[in-house]
């Protein structure tokens, strides 16, 4: 029909208009649902996961996976005693299954993943995990690849073989005082832990790729001065944690750790804080931005809801698909992008000045 007749013609206008109206509220309308009740009916808090069952239209508006945490082992040779994702198995799924399930995640707009464990070194040497960083930036092209590590397992050897695919390798260290990293159990027997980081440091130069530092800050560090030590090794990223207690893994009957007595208060943060405000790499995390703030995968690639307080897993993407599992992950989008999840995370976007 000719734009000129539906203006000559006023009954024609009249219902142009209102379908115009129409088209505009149910638009506003649909974004008002999305951000009062959350995309699938699992990430509502006013409806329970189980009773509900998932239309089509719900699997369709699911949250995207953009940035993923892959916790493919749950195994370590590390005892640090507030850990909140234990051994509770062993299993590690066959290689071309996780890399099924990561073709999966990119194909529903994955941009990032990260690998982290138990101690992401440990299974296969650190093939396992090599294979997985490859396939991630060579065959998938993720614009970042990520590893979180206590540090205490990786060679030279590795970097040589599989430096260029990975853009960011995060150690975790929590004390610069050799003594309390083995009050805390961040360590294997009496070898240091301070040692490897910096070496690891070095070899992140030395390979190009970004180094960034973890830290747990609870009752046994909560009164260090970090600022000389942070400032020597100059990590691109510092990420500050609360200690998080999550039951069935670090509180709780069921759990293999007991971390009450890691616990610091809100006030005991905010001071570690304020000692630190002088670093410019720091990202703080406290207990409320860090609970759901993270797409969390499982060894069985289930996502993790921790909503409760606890991990509950969804279905499996191998079974269900990402759309359907991504409904059950108890995700905030909202605190992802307040908690400064999205940030340069590729190093070709970096000016890795080493
Ligand atoms: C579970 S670990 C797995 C990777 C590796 N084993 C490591 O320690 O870096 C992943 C990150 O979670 C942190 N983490 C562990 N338990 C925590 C807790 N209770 N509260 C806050 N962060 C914690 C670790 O320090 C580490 O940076
Ligand atoms: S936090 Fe400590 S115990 Fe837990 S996985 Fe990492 S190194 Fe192992």
């Amino acid at each position: 029909m000719q734009l000129s007749s539906v203006v000559t013609s006023p009954k024609l206008l009249l219902q142009l208009c209102i379908s115009t109206v129409q088209c505009f509220l149910s638009s506003v309308f649909s974004k008002v649902r999305y951000w009062t009740t959350g995309a699938c009916k699992g990430t509502s808090s006013a409806l329970s996961p189980v009773d509900n069952k998932l239309d089509q239209k719900e699997i369709q508006n699911a949250t995207i996976p953009t940035s993923v945490n892959y916790h493919f082992t749950r195994k370590c040779n590390y005892k640090c005693g507030f850990c909140f994702h234990t051994a509770k198995t062993s299993f590690v799924l066959p290689l071309e299954e996780a890399k099924r399930g990561l073709k999966l995640l990119k194909e529903s707009g994955m941009e990032k993943i990260n690998f982290s464990g138990g101690e992401p070194f440990l299974h296969d040497k650190g093939e396992f995990l090599g294979k997985l960083v490859q396939f991630c930036k060579q065959d998938l092209q993720l614009p970042s690849v990520s590893i979180v590590s206590n540090g205490s397992m990786i060679k030279e050897k590795w970097f040589q073989k599989y430096g260029d695919y990975l853009d960011i390798l995060a150690v975790s260290c929590d004390s610069f005082d050799e003594e309390t990293n083995q009050l805390i159990g961040r360590a294997q027997g009496r070898k240091s832990h301070l040692d490897c980081l910096y070496k690891i440091r070095n070899w992140c130069q030395q390979y190009k790729v970004a180094f960034k530092i973890n830290s747990v800050i609870n009752t046994f560090n909560v009164d260090e001065d970090m600022v000389e030590s942070i400032t020597q090794l100059a990590p691109c990223r510092w990420k500050v944690f609360q200690c998080l207690l999550i039951d069935g893994e670090n509180a709780g009957e069921k759990a293999l750790r007991e971390a009450e007595r890691f616990i610091i208060s809100d006030q005991q943060f905010q001071e570690f804080l304020d000692r630190h405000s002088s670093v410019s790499c720091l990202v703080p995390e406290s207990n409320e931005k860090m609970r759901n703030s993270y797409l969390i995968l499982d060894e069985y690639m289930r996502f993790l809801d921790c909503r409760e307080g606890r991990k509950d897993p969804s279905k499996s993407i191998l079974d269900v698909g990402v759309k359907d599992a991504i409904c059950f992950s108890g995700f905030d989008e909202k605190m992802f992008f307040k908690r400064g999840g999205k940030y340069l995370w590729s190093k070709a976007d970096m000016k890795l000045e080493w």
